[in-house]
């Protein structure tokens, strides 16, 4: 008899690294009326980890990627999404390159791509009403973090979306970690421009939003874009060093394994008034850095994310809300 399911998780970019390694925790964890969705651009190189994991194709790089996905959502009767895990992310190295709407890639797939989903599903109703919202944040947006990346720096999204040419001194090798670093700013900034807007939300209806730090996680995809040496030396060799890295480098070093099944954690955490929304590995709340927390800032991508992305004013009316 097939599964009448009642609820439903979705993760971005699922089907790889972290996102793969939470759906593997979710796919055990989960009651077998729970239907799991990893969506990503390629489907699995494993095959699926339960009979009530499905995957559907998404590409977060345009904005008709985004409509395509919840196009062909709206047609599957997949129950209200309970939890929705942006994770999908890459990194881009060299000078900046142009997603098809033109905006430059780093932000338009870690921020704008994951943003867009938000406000699709949310104005198509296909999130439930109390739903948790999981973005997949970084240290590297943090320059007190010092991680070895260049200082994330957000003057404006507009700044961000549309580069200029970058200077002589990194023309070179380009200025794709700092974007990165960026990128996982953005996402914290419009975390907590969306956590504002939801508790607006009455009692009964209120999402919650947490961002969750997994740390370094060797052997992921996201050094595919770097020489192919050191993609060599990121999938082969420092996964087994972990322990090893932990000690020397940093104790933020994790397996893909552990955090996975830390973000896996987040899904049903309960999470107190103070604790704010950005979590690390231990389940423990972190301090973010003090641009995430510039309302101005925030106000100012969240503006310009709506703006960008709803096609006409009853659009902007329900994503500018954002409940
Ligand atoms: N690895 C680390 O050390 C580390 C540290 C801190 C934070 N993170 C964050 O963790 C998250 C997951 O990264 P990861 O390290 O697990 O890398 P990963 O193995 O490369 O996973 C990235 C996932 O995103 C998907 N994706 C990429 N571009 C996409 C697009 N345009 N549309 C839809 N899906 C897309 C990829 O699938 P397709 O390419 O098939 O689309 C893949 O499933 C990212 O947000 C990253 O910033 C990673």
């Amino acid at each position: 008899m097939p599964t009448t399911y009642t609820t439903a998780i979705l993760i971005t970019g699922g089907t790889s690294g972290l996102g793969w390694h939470t759906a593997l925790n979710l796919a055990h964890t989960s009651p077998p009326t729970t239907l799991l969705i990893l969506a990503s651009r390629s489907a699995p190189a494993a095959p699926l980890p339960s009979p009530h994991t499905k995957y559907l194709a998404l590409d977060l790089s345009s904005a008709a990627g985004v409509q395509a996905f919840v196009k062909t959502w709206s047609t599957c009767s997949y129950p209200s999404i309970s939890a929705l895990i942006l994770n999908a992310g890459l990194q881009f190295l060299g000078p900046p390159s142009f997603s098809p709407d033109g905006y430059e890639n780093t932000f338009a797939i870690n921020h704008l791509g994951n943003a867009h989903l938000y406000y699709r599903l949310l104005a198509g109703g296909f999130l439930a009403p109390t739903a948790r919202i999981i973005l997949v944040g970084s240290q590297t947006h943090s320059p007190a973090a010092k991680t070895g990346l260049p200082d994330a720096y957000y003057a404006t999204a507009e700044a961000l979306a549309h580069p200029g040419p970058e200077k002589k001194e990194v023309a070179q090798t380009g200025n794709g970690r700092q974007r990165y670093g960026t990128s996982k700013l953005c996402n914290l900034l419009w975390a907590y421009a969306l956590k504002r807007r939801l508790g607006k939300a009455p009692e009964g209806q209120r999402k919650s939003v947490l961002v969750f730090n997994p740390g370094l996680m060797p052997g992921t995809g996201l050094a595919r874009a770097a020489p192919a040496w050191q993609v060599w030396i990121w999938k082969r060799v420092l996964p087994r060093l972990v322990p090893l890295l932990r000690v020397v480098v940093s104790k933020d070093v994790h397996t893909q394994e552990e955090s996975g099944r830390n973000l896996a954690g987040l899904v049903g955490k309960v999470v107190g008034e103070g604790e704010g929304l950005y979590f690390e590995n231990n389940g423990v709340g972190l301090e973010t850095s003090k641009d995430s927390l510039v309302e101005a800032k925030q106000e100012d991508l969240w503006t310009w994310t709506v703006k960008a992305v709803a096609k006409d004013e009853g659009e902007r009316e329900v994503f500018e809300r954002g409940w």
